[in-house]
């Protein structure tokens, strides 16, 4: 029977649990990583994954791995995104496995991530193999770790196995927990094929590679493939496995993890959670739960030098063949000229797209403040969607604003509580539940998206002094008292500086904003006056201040060096500024809205 010696399995846990590092461990015991290339962290592919720590993109390898018997299977390792913007990614990684390794850090205990990552496990049907991970810590309880998995998650404590990514103890017990916990892959080769895409990425020569779980039936090059959901028809060039790099096979049969390339051209085309199946004997059901990847925080990006736009529509372009998630169309702002929009799966997202545009093609580019989608019902009874605030109507002719809801879990120590859900009250949230576990609290709220855009982590974080985390999907839009602040400088509307903020908040978030921009802007010949206002009245005031004398005048005649230190330190400074009117604005002030109080 095909499939009886193969296991297909993740490794899932909160950020920096160690999940990198311990699939390092396996792949090094199984021998899959020669000493010379070993790096840190193979499983992570990307630049910045490296540097960020995080891991982005999953990559699946193979492994061979014989018992201590003699026994031979092979193992598909499959990796996950380790952060919340990427959950659905997370959910169709674990439906391509039918067990995961949920790793606990033995010094952090049970965090918000681990809770959402057991359940989507759960909820798949895995088997779930607990790993007290990160042993050799002096801080270690790993006894601790999994009581908490016990009470939280409902996991027997005694199923634990206790490891450490960084000395390797616990791994040949995890091996053995692989073969003997976790069920052979089921599916039968003769039926139609149903094959799941986890994930998928484009190369130059062999259009999008599609990464696969075959679930019934069998693939292999030449057969006429359709895309379930997306309706598309291909013809497969070549199919193979991972080691981590694409090697060729033959065939790929009910229960293997491998890659599929069909001459697929557009990444649209191959949406992650859609299904691969034959098209003379497709299958009746596809794989279920597809969704098609929706950006939900939109942001405007502009070239500094106005020069640049070409090369940043070229960028563009690049990027989304290999990110589906991502969306991009011109737009056009009276004080930034022309730009993008650009969708995000979140905030995360939105910074990593951002980081890779500068640092892979070389651009300069001002980000406006992030911004939801809202729904709003015109008096006139039309409903228009919109993520722009630029665009949105004057308040005559709005009838009612519906924003998006999310259900968030933070995970924290109860000496906390009281702070975190003050700041949740603050940020409109309503309280669903609260759960003490031990000495730690597990609060669900439900709270208005845009409410954690503006520096919401950075404050759970600070007022918990690091100690809680939070996860969140969205569930719904409501109606709320939503309005436009403007931004004026230099008596000027600034469009790409408005926000859309609660009635509640519009004073105090234009006296923040006003106050951190004229902090920002550099100083000019005169005074610039900044305003911020709702529907024309002001709001609230702050001047930038003239310069007192010229700087180059206190080095007159004399010191050059001086002169040009300051000219050179001038022009350094000049870097991500954009000319509005007559004045020069900065990056810092775009994003005013996102500072911390
Ligand atoms: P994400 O990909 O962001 O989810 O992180 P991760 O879970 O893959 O964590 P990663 O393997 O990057 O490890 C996070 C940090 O913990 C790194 O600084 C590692 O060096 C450290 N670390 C990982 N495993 C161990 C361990 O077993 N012992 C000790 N002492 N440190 C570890």
């Amino acid at each position: 029977m095909p499939g009886v010696n193969v296991r297909n399995f993740s490794i899932i846990a909160h950020v920096d649990h160690g999940k990198s590092t311990l699939a390092d461990r396996i792949l090094e015991h199984l021998g899959a990583m020669g000493e010379r290339d070993k790096r840190d962290q193979t499983l992570d592919t990307l630049e910045l994954e490296r540097e960020r720590g995080i891991t982005i993109k999953s990559t699946p390898v193979r492994l061979n791995y014989t018992r201590p018997n003699g026994e031979q299977y092979v193992f598909n390792l499959i990796d996950t995104p380790g952060h919340v913007d990427f959950g659905y990614e997370v959910s169709r990684s674990l439906a391509a496995c039918e067990g995961v390794l949920l790793l606990v850090d033995a010094s952090q205990g049970v965090e918000a991530q681990t809770i959402v990552n057991a359940y989507l496990a759960i909820d798949s049907g895995l088997t779930i193999i607990p790993v007290v991970n990160k042993i050799d810590l002096p801080a270690a309880d790993p006894e601790g770790a999994a009581q908490e998995l016990e009470e939280v998650v409902g996991i027997p404590a005694e199923d634990a196995i206790f490891a450490s990514g960084k000395t390797g103890a616990g791994v040949p017990e995890i091996l053995e927990a692989i073969v003997e916990r976790i069920p052979p892959p089921p599916g039968d080769p003769q039926a139609p094929l149903k094959a799941l895409i986890f994930d998928s990425f484009y190369d130059a020569y062999q259009g999008v590679i599609l990464f696969v779980r075959v679930l019934e039936g069998t693939v292999r090059a030449k057969d006429a493939v359709t895309l379930f959901n997306t309706g598309k028809d291909f013809e497969v060039d070549k199919v193979g496995t991972f080691t981590p790099g694409l090697i060729v096979s033959d065939v790929l049969a009910a229960g293997s993890v491998g890659w599929i390339a069909a001459g697929i051209k557009d990444i649209q085309d191959a949406q992650v959670g859609d299904t691969v199946t034959s098209r003379e004997h497709p299958t009746l059901e596809p794989f279920p739960g597809f969704k098609p990847a929706q950006p939900v925080v939109f942001s405007g990006l502009y070239p500094t030098d106005t020069e640049d736009y070409r090369k940043l529509r070229e960028a563009l372009e690049r990027l989304k063949l290999n990110d589906a998630a991502f969306s991009f169309e011109p737009e056009t702002s009276e004080a930034l000229g022309f730009g993008f929009r650009c969708g995000f799966l979140g905030l995360l997202h939105a910074e990593i797209v951002q980081e890779r545009l500068e640092r892979e093609f070389d651009l300069d580019l001002i980000a406006t403040a992030p911004a939801v989608i809202y729904r709003i019902t015109l008096t006139n009874g039309e409903v228009i969607v919109t993520q722009n605030p630029a665009e949105f109507p004057t308040r005559d002719r709005i009838e009612l604003v519906e924003e998006p809801y999310i259900k968030m879990s933070v995970m924290l120590p109860e000496e906390h509580v009281g702070p975190v859900m003050q700041l949740l009250q603050e940020r409109r949230g309503s309280m669903v539940t609260m759960n003490y576990m031990g000495k730690r609290v597990e609060l669900v709220y439900q709270v208005p998206f845009a409410e954690i855009l503006y520096d919401f982590h950075d404050r759970l974080k600070s007022i918990s002094r690091g100690y809680a985390s939070m996860d969140y999907e969205i569930i719904d839009y409501r109606e709320g008292d939503l309005q436009k602040v403007d931004i004026y400088v230099n008596g000027e509307i600034v469009d790409a500086l408005a926000v859309i903020v609660h009635e509640s908040k519009a004073y105090s978030l234009g006296r923040k904003v006003v106050d951190k921009m004229a902090e920002v802007i550099p100083r000019q010949m005169w005074a610039v006056p900044v305003q911020a206002a709702i529907g024309g009245k002001i709001i609230a005031r702050a001047t930038v201040k003239a310069f007192r004398k010229d700087v180059l005048a206190k080095c007159y005649g004399g010191d050059i060096s001086r002169k040009k230190k300051l000219l050179s330190k001038q022009k350094k400074g000049k870097a991500r500024m954009k000319q509005i009117g007559t004045v020069e604005v900065p990056q810092e002030a775009f994003l005013a809205v996102l500072s911390t109080d």
